[in-house]
């Protein structure tokens, strides 16, 4: 029996998953209906925007997809109810962040969000509906969700309903979403019901090569999640642990990574050393794994991955600390210039970016940042910070207000010239392109000398750093 052609979807979270991913199937499936909804009003007017700049998402050609297919089968709207009425798809894509209070506070997902969605989607649902997990969530939520789902089955409203339930989770990376949706590694689809995968089988299918699509049980795919943000973050723990010994041993740990990298059973990617990993998922996931893992009786393998995390926050506390001790020890009331709060290149995602923890690092030192990142606004930054932002002090009159008792404070600088005006230091935090191509000639003067430049993501070329008459830490770089 083949299944029924699916003709409109509706997601529930319209995120940094969700949008994209919608978006693209909309783009890929012009016969589809597909409605993205969210309970946060603000973030869908910023979806329905014309300005296509005024994305809440901003990712390289979103825009372009979100122009082609919006309006034509691509809506997003808060009537959460109707969506999933009309659905014959429903995927969950909510936020599932770490428990921060309660049974697991600080590792397990907090599942509240996801549960809601299953509330809503078992009251609100006509049909058949396939329900799709798109979020990343523990091994075994989806029984929860099932049961919830299958009880509304026979509660009597006189409503026709029934379910099949799916797990599908999503392997974007931020900042290349679209070309890692458009042609994707792999697509997972996990579920017992042959019916419900064929279906979204087939709606993959239309542009992702059949081979590419894998069909495992409901556990391995959550699983698979979990484990694949596990060692994506495990390299860079690993490679970080070996930037701090490379720095103190005269190695260099980009000719190390290149070096093992080209073993092919090792490979090059995730093996730059920086300031650490960041992003809502890689600290999230491992948490949960260690949670798990802690919960079946395994806590040695519990040690093993949260030993990944610990490295992660050693690295950028360690970072921090780097700055302070080669600015003589102190940094209280000295003008340092940040260049990138995103937690990577090309998003405007700022959730546990490295940014934030050496940024608070150096503020508790009593440091003045300006900070500067090409799409991160001052907003974001002052609730990643729990700081307001203050306003930028004159470098001739010095430092007021609470800068001049000694306490931290910022600004943001639009500018990399005047945010570099009176600074000891520039620490550089995300890999923006623009921060490749800087001309140190020019900057340089505008620094109070001796000035330095830190480099965490091994951006600049150390030659034009050092003619410029700057002194120059890269991550991860020993003095032979
Ligand atoms: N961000 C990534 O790179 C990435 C990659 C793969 C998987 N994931 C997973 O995908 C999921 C979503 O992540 P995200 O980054 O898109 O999160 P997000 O916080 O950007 O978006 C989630 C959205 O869900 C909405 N929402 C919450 N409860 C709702 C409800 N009951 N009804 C309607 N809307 C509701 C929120 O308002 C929010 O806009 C998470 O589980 C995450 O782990 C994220």
């Amino acid at each position: 029996m083949t299944a029924a052609p699916i003709t409109s979807i509706c997601c529930i979270g319209a995120g940094y998953v969700g949008g994209p991913t919608m978006a693209v199937i909309a783009d890929q499936c012009p016969d589809v209906r597909v409605t993205v909804v969210d309970i946060n009003q603000t973030r869908i007017d910023a979806w329905n925007d014309d300005d296509l700049s005024k994305l809440p998402v901003y990712e390289p050609g979103l825009d372009a997809v979100v122009g082609r297919a919006r309006g034509r089968n691509l809506f997003f709207s808060t009537a959460v109810d109707e969506a999933i009425a009309a659905a014959d798809m429903v995927f969950i894509s909510v936020n599932t962040p770490t428990k921060t209070k309660g049974l697991g506070a600080g590792q397990a997902s907090d599942l509240r969000w996801v549960e809601a969605c299953a509330r809503q989607v078992a009251k609100s649902a006509t049909g058949h509906t396939i329900v799709v997990e798109k979020s990343t969530l523990p091994v075994r939520t989806a029984e929860a969700v099932k049961a919830i789902l299958f009880a509304s089955e026979q509660s009597g409203d006189g409503v026709q309903r029934s379910f099949a339930m799916l797990s599908n989770p999503e392997f974007l990376a931020e900042g290349t979403a679209i070309p890692d949706l458009e042609l994707p590694d792999r697509v997972l689809i996990g579920g017992e019901n042959p019916e419900a995968i064929d279906a979204l089988a087939s709606l993959y299918g239309r542009w992702v090569p059949q081979e590419r699509i894998l069909r495992t049980n409901l556990w391995s795919s959550e699983l698979s999640k979990l484990t694949a943000n596990a060692f994506l973050a495990q390299r860079i723990s690993s490679i970080n642990s070996v930037g701090a010994l490379c720095e103190v041993t005269g190695a260099d740990v980009r000719e190390v990574a290149k070096a093992i990298g080209t073993d092919s059973r090792i490979g090059p990617k995730f093996l730059q050393a920086g300031p650490g990993f960041g992003g809502s998922c890689f600290q999230k996931d491992i948490l949960n794994l260690v949670y798990l893992c802690r919960h079946f009786g395994l806590p040695d393998v519990a040690d093993y991955w949260e030993s990944v995390v610990h490295l992660n926050s050693w690295q950028q506390h360690r970072i921090a600390r780097t700055v302070v001790q080669k600015l003589f020890g102190t940094v209280t009331g000295k003008r340092l210039a940040v260049l990138g709060f995103a937690f990577k290149a090309d998003t405007n995602d700022t959730r546990e970016a490295p940014a934030i923890r050496i940024a608070k690092d150096l503020l508790e030192e009593g440091a003045q940042l300006a900070i500067h990142d090409p799409k991160v606004n001052a907003d974001q930054i002052a609730r990643d910070l729990q700081l307001p932002a203050s306003t930028e002090p004159d470098v001739e009159s010095g430092p007021k207000g609470a800068a001049l008792s000694g306490e931290g404070t910022w600004w943001p600088s639009e500018n990399i010239a005047s945010a570099l005006k009176g600074a000891d230091a520039v620490i550089i935090l995300t890999e923006w392109n623009h921060y490749r191509e800087l001309d140190w000639t020019a900057l340089a003067p505008l620094m109070r000398q001796p000035a330095w430049v830190f480099d965490a993501r091994s951006v600049v070329t150390p030659a034009d750093v050092q003619s410029a008459g700057l002194r120059l830490w890269r991550v991860g770089e020993g003095q032979p």
